[in-house]
């Protein structure tokens, strides 16, 4: 292999690791959880939010809980050990299922985001996300799917 060929095979492999690494760390971004569900609400254990790295424990700020028994997923907001907020994925304005992008829940139909309080940050749609009340016991989540937050 001459010097040009090294070089060209070299920053073809450098590309493709930086590629794929930021790919994979895009897609490890997003959590998902199945939770238990029950006859009026979904328990999730808090471990789940938890991101093991080296000698620390991080937070993942939100998980999805996706269930089949659920028309729509619920993204879990969480602010502290003891807070958090359960959010319907169903957009206000004409009902499509939002994305978690962060702190924002975006809607890919027509544009509308909603903050994680589920309020309304741009239109079209105008009115907030249905939020559940999620009671926090010891190391278990509730989300009460009874109610409304
Ligand atoms: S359905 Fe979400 S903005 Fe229209």
């Amino acid at each position: 292999m001459n010097r040009r060929d090294f070089i060209k095979n070299s920053c073809t492999a450098c590309l493709s690791v930086t590629v794929l690494s930021s790919l994979a760390s895009s897609c490890t971004s997003i959590r998902y959880t199945g939770g238990k569900l029950g006859k009026d609400g979904i328990t999730l254990n808090k471990a789940e939010f938890k991101i093991k790295q080296k000698g620390s424990i991080a937070y993942s700020s939100f998980i999805i809980v996706r269930n089949d028994a659920l028309k729509y997923p619920i993204c879990v907001y969480r602010y502290n050990d003891t807070e958090y907020t359960a959010l319907w994925m169903k957009c206000t304005h004409q009902g499509a299922e939002l994305q978690a992008l962060g702190d924002v829940l975006h809607c890919p139909a027509h544009g509308s985001e909603f903050n994680n309080k589920g309020q309304v940050i741009n239109g079209p749609a105008d009115s907030n996300l249905r939020a559940f009340p999620v009671a926090v016991n010891n190391d278990e989540l509730f989300i009460d799917l009874r109610k409304q937050a």
